[in-house]
């Protein structure tokens, strides 16, 4: 079958990382405009919440669509990982002897992170859904409140340090990440090239920057509303 030769090829694997990937680059900016209506104040980000679950709910009940998107990233972000262990193995085995001395030439720092950067954001999302989403590693977590969750959470400098050091590892595992996908794609061609490093670059700095602004705007007091 067609389905199966592609995943079993290199490209194919290659093809299921892209749109995966594609995605999560998706889900992360949406969720960091999202998460930037707490400049607008408690009811703005409190009422996104509450719109994500009522969304739909004639139809799919209430959190029904989310538990959709729940399901698509779940089942996204297990390819993703799948397909890249594989593609390790193959990379490895293509070249069983380790190179004496590395050849960085032309690898930048942010392709030669990717599979620990990986791993990084895999860690932070399962402390971040324990922490944000389930409440259970919470100090004071309320449901449905993400206001009062992230302003009680975000007056720990600790917790302020590790999510703006995830965010850093985030914005490289984009940068490689969009370029990779854009390639794989074949959206890129000699023309665009330029123009779609750029949109790379742009997705791998603004989207850290989003989300690191509301941590440091909380420890700084700013948008804290009783
Ligand atoms: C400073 C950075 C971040 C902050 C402050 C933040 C904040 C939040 C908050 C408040 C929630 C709960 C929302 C709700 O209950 O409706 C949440 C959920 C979530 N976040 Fe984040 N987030 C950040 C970064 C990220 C990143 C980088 C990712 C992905 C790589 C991510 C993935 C998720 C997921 C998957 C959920 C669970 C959604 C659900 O199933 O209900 N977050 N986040």
């Amino acid at each position: 079958m067609a389905v199966v030769a592609l995943y079993r090829s290199t490209i194919g694997k290659k093809v299921i990382m892209a749109v995966t990937g594609f995605i999560w680059v998706g889900y992360v900016v949406l969720h960091m405009f999202g998460n930037l209506k707490y400049f607008v104040g408690a009811t703005s980000i409190n009422g996104w919440a509450e719109f994500l679950r009522t969304f739909g709910q004639d139809i799919l009940g209430y959190s029904g669509f989310l538990w959709v998107v729940r399901l698509v990233l779940v089942s996204a972000v297990l390819l993703h990982i799948l397909m890249a262990y594989q593609l390790t193995q193959l990379d490895w085995a293509s070249r069983p002897v380790r190179y004496s001395g590395r050849n960085y030439l032309s690898a930048t720092f942010s392709s030669r992170t990717m599979r620990w950067g990986g791993v990084f954001i895999l860690l932070f999302l399962v402390y971040h859904i324990l922490h944000m989403t389930v409440g259970n590693i919470h100090p004071n977590y309320e449901e449905l409140k993400p206001y009062h969750n992230l302003v009680v959470a975000f007056r720990d400098p600790i917790q302020v340090v590790f999510y703006v050091a995830a965010m850093i590892v985030l914005g490289l595992h984009l940068y490689h990440g969009v370029w990779s996908m854009l390639q794989t794609l074949g959206v890129n061609s000699f023309p665009r090239n330029a123009t779609l490093h750029r949109v790379a670059q742009a997705i791998a700095i603004l989207v850290p920057l989003g989300f690191i602004s509301l941590p440091l705007a909380i420890l700084l007091g700013i948008g804290v509303r009783p």
